[in-house]
């Protein structure tokens, strides 16, 4: 019989611990052998999960217990789950977990500190989806173009809902968190953060690249408007929370950010909390995978696939890689990134600032593909919208504030990126 303990019994440890139970037969008839969760640690012993566990609130009970053989790590945070880790593979038990954060700061040193013994994190990375493995294994034959896609389940709830139904953002935040699909703390899901992290680790078994989440683009999706939202439909875009991965030479571009993308592509119909990963690499070409991003079983299932295939003895090395890895790729720092953008700017409704404008941008050699103008609610001015051609995000950022220092020009300049 095989023993888990599981660091934090929430909404994904509750459903780990009932889909061991109430799925024991078959999860026993994969594993070929009986898996059972023996005790779980809490912050608050007074809250009854509901389920059949010895339940303390100190970690090194399960961590230090010689019973346990498996240690699943879900309390969320970097440093103390960092340590508690360390001292579990150092006791020689394996680790499951679901700790994006951790792995964003440590998992090269925690791949280190495993060594032989496994570690995995399919849940760590868009939830039930089992995109660790497609990459680990299903797509070990390829070099990777790119990667992109919808990673957060929370962002993707929160715009599909605001988008088509015209929802409040705070009112539908809370009730993300109500279902259990944001993180602790939220600003971690639409602040782009806890994307950054999935990103980053996918970008490890894709690249090899070791960045962690201050050296990369982030940005968040609480700047988005009614008036984004009615310009991206009228020029036949879908707004998406993306990650995004690509090989640019012998560079590699890491950015999450709220994004205009074609509204017939397949990952602009991806809704609600459901996140799609597409992956091209250069022999099999492009690749999609799609699912529940978040929430307690969706998540606790790819948790027992790691423990499943630990219990078979399936595991490969950590990151995918069994030696050192010769590519030269390196991180493309932000600047240089290329894309084409998206503005919204306020002026005075008056003739010669469109020109003012465009003039502005030229000098940064920002050349314009399409243009709207909106009445603002206030008199005299309006809403200028453009979507430009590729350029460089240095050269994006300096005609903002160039822009931004125009007398025509009122308030902040909101600015999205667009992927065709
Ligand atoms: N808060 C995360 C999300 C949970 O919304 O996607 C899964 O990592």
């Amino acid at each position: 019989m095989v023993k888990i303990g599981i660091l934090g019994v929430g909404t994904v440890g509750t459903s780990v611990a009932k889909i061991l139970e109430e799925n024991a037969d078959i999860i026993e008839a994969r594993a070929g052998k009986k898996i059972v969760a023996k005790s779980g640690v809490v912050k608050n012993l007074a809250k009854d999960r509901g389920v059949n566990l010895k339940i303390s609130d100190n970690p090194l009970d399960v961590v230090d217990d010689p019973e346990i053989d498996i240690v699943v790590e879900l309390m969320g945070g970097v440093d103390e789950p960092y340590a508690l880790v360390k001292k579990a593979l150092e006791n020689g038990k394996s680790v499951v977990t679901a700790n994006k954060a951790l792995l964003a700061y440590h998992r090269y040193e925690l791949q280190e500190i495993a060594g032989d013994i496994p570690l995995m994190y399919e849940a760590s990375t868009a939830g039930g989806i089992p995109i660790i493995g497609a990459l680990r294994t299903g797509l070990s034959a390829n070099h990777i173009e790119s990667i992109q896609g919808i990673m957060n389940g929370t962002c993707n709830y929160m715009l599909t809902n605001m988008i088509n139904n015209g929802a409040q953002y705070d009112e539908i935040l809370k009730e993300s968190q109500e279902l259990g699909y944001a993180e602790a703390d939220p600003t971690f899901d639409v602040g782009g953060f806890d994307a950054s992290h999935k990103l980053l680790i996918l970008a490890s078994i894709a690249y090899g690249i070791d960045a962690k989440p201050e050296d990369i683009l982030i940005e968040g999706i609480e700047n988005i408007t009614s008036t984004d939202v009615d310009f991206a439909k009228e020029f036949g875009y879908e707004i998406k929370s993306l990650g995004i991965a690509k090989k640019v030479g012998n560079a590699v571009e890491l950015r999450v950010h709220a994004t205009m993308i074609p509204a017939d592509s397949m990952i602009a119909k991806v809704d609600g909390v459901m996140n799609a990963v597409t992956v091209i690499g250069d022999r099999v070409g492009e690749t999609m995978y799609y699912g529940p991003g978040a929430g307690g079983d969706a998540t606790a299932s790819a948790v027992i696939s790691d423990i499943v295939d630990i219990v078979r003895g399936n595991q490969g090395p950590m990151l995918g890689y069994k030696k050192g890895l010769e590519s030269g790729l390196t991180l493309l720092p932000k600047e240089e990134i290329s894309t084409q953008y998206y503005l919204r700017l306020e002026v005075d409704d008056q003739s010669g600032v469109l020109a003012t404008i465009t003039t502005e941008l030229g000098k940064f050699g920002i050349s314009i593909e399409a243009m709207l103008q909106k009445p603002s609610i206030v008199e005299e001015r309006a809403k200028l919208l453009f979507t430009t051609h590729k350029c460089k995000e240095s050269e994006m950022q300096e005609a903002i504030t160039a822009l931004g220092k125009l007398d025509v020009v009122y308030g902040e300049i909101a600015m999205m990126r667009i992927e065709k």
